[in-house]
C-alpha cells in the first residue's frame, strides 16, 4: 500500500472497537485514535470541577481551557488532560455513566470533531468512535460498523472486569450498555449511525483475530 489512508471504526459500546482498532493500527503501523477517550477525559475533568454535565455552554468553555492529549503506548493509549495523566480515571463507572450526556452537546461535539479531523489530516490513522464514518472522516476510504448483541457485549465487559479483579454485575452491565446505546443513538446531533458506505461486521460469534482479519482484508481490497 503506497498511500496512508484513514480507517473509521464505529459502533455501539462494548462491541470490541478499541481492541480491534488497536490491533489493526499495529498491523499497518498506523496511529490508533480513541475518540471515546477524548469525551471521557472532558467528562472526568468536568466532574472534577463540579460542572453540570447537562450544561453544554460550560463544558464548551472548559474545553477551551484544557488540552486533551492522547499518547500512543505499547499497550494502547495514555490520556492526559493538560499535564495530568487520567488514563485510569476516565474508565471509572462515574465517568462511564455520565459521558453520554457530555457527548450529547452539539457545541462540545463540534470542537471535538475539529480536533479529531486535525489528528487525521495526514492519513495513517485508525479512529474509533460513534460518528467517525458519518461525521468526523466522511471521506475515510475504509469504514466499518462493528456491532454485537447487547448480551454478548455485557458478557465481554463482565469477563474483562472479573479478569481485572473489579467488582462486576452482568445484569447491571447489560442495563447500562442498553441505556448508553439508547442515548448515543437518539441524540439530536451526530447520533451513532452506520454510514451508508460502511461495512457492517457483527462480532457476536466472531473472535477478535477474525474481526481484525476481516478489516485488513477490506483495506487490501480498497487498494
Ligand atoms: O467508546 P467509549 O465507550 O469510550 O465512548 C465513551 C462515550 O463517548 C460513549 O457514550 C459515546 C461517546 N462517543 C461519542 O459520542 N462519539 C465518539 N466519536 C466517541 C465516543
Amino acid at each position: 500500500m503506497s498511500r496512508k489512508t484513514n480507517i473509521a471504526i464505529d459502533g455501539p459500546a462494548g462491541a470490541g472497537k478499541s481492541t480491534v482498532a488497536k490491533m489493526v493500527a499495529e498491523q499497518l503501523t498506523y496511529l490508533y485514535i480513541d475518540t471515546g477517550a477524548m469525551y471521557r477525559a472532558l467528562t472526568y475533568i468536568a466532574l472534577k470541577h463540579s460542572i453540570d454535565p447537562k450544561n453544554g455552554k460550560k463544558l464548551r468553555e472548559l474545553l477551551d481551557r484544557v488540552s486533551i492529549v492522547l499518547k500512543p503506548t505499547t499497550s494502547g493509549t495514555s490520556v492526559f488532560v493538560n499535564e495530568d495523566e487520567v488514563t485510569e480515571e476516565i474508565r471509572s463507572s462515574e465517568v462511564t455513566n455520565t459521558v453520554s450526556i457530555v457527548a450529547g452537546h452539539e457545541e462540545v461535539r463540534k470542537e471535538m470533531v475539529k480536533q479529531q479531523q486535525t489528528l487525521a489530516e495526514n492519513g495513517g490513522t485508525v479512529m474509533d468512535g460513534r460518528d467517525i464514518g458519518t461525521f468526523v472522516l466522511p471521506k475515510a476510504e475504509v469504514k466499518v460498523f462493528l456491532t454485537a448483541s447487547v448480551e454478548e457485549r455485557a458478557k465481554r465487559r463482565h469477563e474483562e472486569n472479573i479478569q481485572k479483579g473489579y467488582p462486576s454485575d452482568y445484569e447491571k452491565l447489560k442495563e447500562e450498555i442498553a441505556r448508553r446505546d439508547e442515548l448515543d443513538s437518539n441524540r439530536k446531533f451526530a447520533p451513532l449511525q452506520k454510514a451508508a458506505d460502511a461495512v457492517v461486521i457483527d462480532s457476536t460469534h466472531m473472535t477478535i483475530p477474525e474481526v481484525v482479519d476481516n478489516i485488513l482484508h477490506l483495506v487490501e481490497e480498497r487498494f
